[in-house]
């Protein structure tokens, strides 16, 4: 089943196909994650999209699923970086440009997943379904590496593997999230390294955790219709809720520059790296 975090409608196409075809969610692990924009321009900020809004989306598809086979849970990948976060709600979903942008947006989206894990734990309380943020920790994955230019990676690529993490070790922390038995007076939390982490102010700030996700409902065009009757997800969603964004590109079509976006990005990348 194909799934774009970065498009909206591709996240309710893989909830309707996943809805329809398994009938059973007992864990939703998002790790997906971006660092940076590579050369897209969309016209919303996309590591919000991809980090944060996809995942909200997802999981809002998913939550009646995971209802039913309670005890379940939902694990979001976060970062250490969220200590860095600061979230400005009148420039939430601007489109990031530049590398300093892009290290703000990145830790910015990796907050939004600490605050939305907080405030999903208040609206869970009781449902049987618990939720968890993970840090997985320093890891040699590609998430950084990607963007590094191609000349420089055989320096970068054997202190990357000496001083980091195997994807195997970065793993360990969302399965111990996931599966240790135990955990549910502790859902809402940040774990790293298998233990759960004391969170700065600004992510336990529940005033905020619940404006996000008010502002989510909104970027990610989720209706009632959505929220309290997902059988409705065989339908398609009666508004492209891109519209609603204030970025929106008049030229573009509205989801097909979303769709593809993964693809074109792959396409710069590889072009700039050799
Ligand atoms: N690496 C670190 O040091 C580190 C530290 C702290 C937190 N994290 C977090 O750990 C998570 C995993 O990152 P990683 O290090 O494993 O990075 P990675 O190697 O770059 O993997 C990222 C994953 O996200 C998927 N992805 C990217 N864009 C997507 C999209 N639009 N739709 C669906 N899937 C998409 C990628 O799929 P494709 O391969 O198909 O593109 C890939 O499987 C992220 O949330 C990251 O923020 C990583």
């Amino acid at each position: 089943m194909a799934l774009d975090l970065a498009s909206l409608a591709s996240v309710r196409a893989f909830a309707t196909a996943f809805l329809h075809s398994e009938p059973r969610l007992d864990f939703l692990i998002h790790n997906a994650g971006i660092s940076s924009c590579g050369r897209t321009r969309e016209p919303f900020n996309l590591l919000l999209r991809v980090n944060h809004v996809g995942p909200f989306l997802l999981t809002q598809l998913l939550l009646s699923r995971l209802k039913m086979c309670t005890p379940s849970r939902v694990v979001v990948v976060s970062s250490a970086a969220h200590r860095r976060g600061r979230l400005d709600f009148a420039r939430l979903n601007h489109p990031v440009v530049g590398w300093q942008q892009e290290l703000r947006a990145y830790a910015d989206s990796k907050l939004a997943n600490v605050l939305f894990v907080r405030e999903l734990a208040t609206q869970l309380e009781g449902t049987g379904v618990t939720c968890y943020a993970a840090h997985p920790g320093p890891v040699n994955s590609e998430l950084f590496l990607r963007h590094v230019p191609g000349w420089l990676r055989p320096l970068l690529c054997p202190l990357a593997w000496l001083v980091l993490r195997t994807p195997r070790g970065g793993a360990q922390t969302s399965l111990y999230c996931a599966l240790q038995e135990g955990l549910e007076p502790l859902s809402g939390r940040y774990f790293a390294n298998c233990h759960v982490e004391e969170v700065p102010p600004a992510a336990r700030d529940d005033r905020a955790a619940h404006r996000l996700w008010e502002v989510s409902k909104r970027l990610a065009g989720l209706g009632q219709e959505e929220e309290e009757a997902p059988s409705s997800l065989s339908r398609p969603h009666p508004e492209d809720p891109t519209v609603t964004e204030p970025h929106t590109n008049p030229h573009s079509s509205p989801d097909s520059s979303k769709l593809t976006h993964r693809s074109r990005m792959k396409t710069e990348l590889k072009t700039s790296a050799s």
